[in-house]
């Protein structure tokens, strides 16, 4: 307990993330000021934005410095509080960084939230938390599903594909989803319960999705971008909606990707394309959480957490969202709660 393990960045990312663009360090735990509390990290979020928090460039967020521990979403329990709202031993919820310790006065873009009771930190981080977030104010708020109408969802079988599927099926569409091998497309299937599946690494995209879509699609909820973007438009009815909520596609690309060659579907069908980021909507974070938990505690909504322990095992864990390796929501255990 008297030593804080960081992994700060080292250097920036060309192409994949390795563990050279991280070094380890230990540091004193730090100590709460007045107005403050001290933290020890209990579980870490991996998302795949943190690889463009790693590039030098302007983004919704600043990029995380040379040196400084790489930032994370994390669940956390006070060790120390000179914080009139928080207690020790509370469970809270913030943007914090790959470390054992640190310290915070709570305030900033995303607060320091305390975990409602009953709600377990992989809950938190998961089903309720940004992904889950994420697709609810995507599919709802951007796609406007209506019953009866066609879903389709690239990076299905991901935490936030998944839940927006789910979403879609929920609200009474049918819905296709697009992920990656056997396991998470039988998944989708059979435990999530989408309508049909394609297999990206095993058929042909674009003709599968005109085969699965005779009534083309209506709504498409985008995480991948680059081809498969391109073949959903060729696909879409009038008046569609595609959300972009990511293109992990290109994020380790080495040089800038062509762009899908046939826009102008969206002109024809008179369609609209709409990109967003999940933090514009914290405001309206509990409503989003109540229908979560909802869909959840009624068994309509399943969601997956991937846990990976260790805080060695850190760095490698990131890569896990760009080889497909995760199976849910990819988290990092570093502690149980006291
Ligand atoms: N707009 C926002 O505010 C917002 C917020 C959160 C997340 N997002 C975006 O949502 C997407 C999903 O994020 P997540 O956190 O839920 O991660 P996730 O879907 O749980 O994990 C990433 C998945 O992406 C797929 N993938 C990786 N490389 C790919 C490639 N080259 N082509 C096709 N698929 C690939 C893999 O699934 P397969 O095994 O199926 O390939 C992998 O499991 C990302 O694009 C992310 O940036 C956006």
């Amino acid at each position: 307990m008297n030593t804080n393990r960081q992994w700060v960045l080292a250097k920036r990312p060309f192409g994949m993330v390795t563990e050279e663009n991280f070094e380890y360090r230990e540091e004193p735990v730090p100590e709460a000021g007045p107005g403050q509390v001290l933290l020890r990290n209990l579980y870490l979020s991996f998302d795949p934005t943190q690889r463009g928090w790693m590039e030098d460039r302007e983004s919704y967020m600043p990029p995380v410095a040379i040196g400084e521990p790489m930032r994370a979403g994390c669940v956390a329990q006070v060790v120390e509080s000179r914080h009139p709202d928080y207690s020790k031993g509370d469970l809270v919820q913030m943007l914090g960084s790959w470390q054992d310790f640190f310290v915070t006065d709570g305030k900033g873009g995303i607060p320091l939230t305390r975990l409602p009771a009953g709600i377990t930190p992989r809950m938190a981080l998961g089903v309720l938390g940004t992904t889950g977030q994420t697709a609810y104010f995507g599919m709802l708020d951007l796609g406007k599903p209506e019953p009866g109408q066609t879903v389709l969802v690239s990076g299905a079988a991901g935490a936030t594909g998944s839940v927006a599927g789910q979403i879609a099926r929920i609200k009474g569409c049918r819905v296709v989803g697009i992920a990656g091998g056997a396991e998470k497309c039988a998944w989708l299937k059979e435990e999530a319960r989408f309508d049909d599946v394609i297999d990206y690494k095993a058929e042909h995209v674009d003709a599968r999705i005109g085969e699965l879509c005779p009534d083309r699609v209506d709504v498409f909820f985008d995480n991948v971008g680059g081809s498969i973007l391109e073949a959903a438009l060729n696909h879409i009815n009038m008046k569609a909606r595609i959300v972009l909520c990511g293109g992990i596609s290109s994020y380790n690309a080495t040089e800038p990707q062509p762009g899908p060659t046939n826009l102008m579907n969206l002109v024809v069908m008179r369609a609209r394309m709409e990109g967003f980021i999940v933090i514009d909507y914290l405001p309206r974070f509990p409503e989003g959480v109540a229908a979560l938990a909802g869909w959840y505690q009624s068994g309509e909504l399943v969601h997956r957490e991937d846990v990976q322990e260790g805080f060695e095992n850190i760095p490698k864990t990131l890569n896990r969202l760009f080889t497909g390796q995760n199976i849910g929501k990819q988290l990092l255990k570093i502690a149980d709660p006291a």
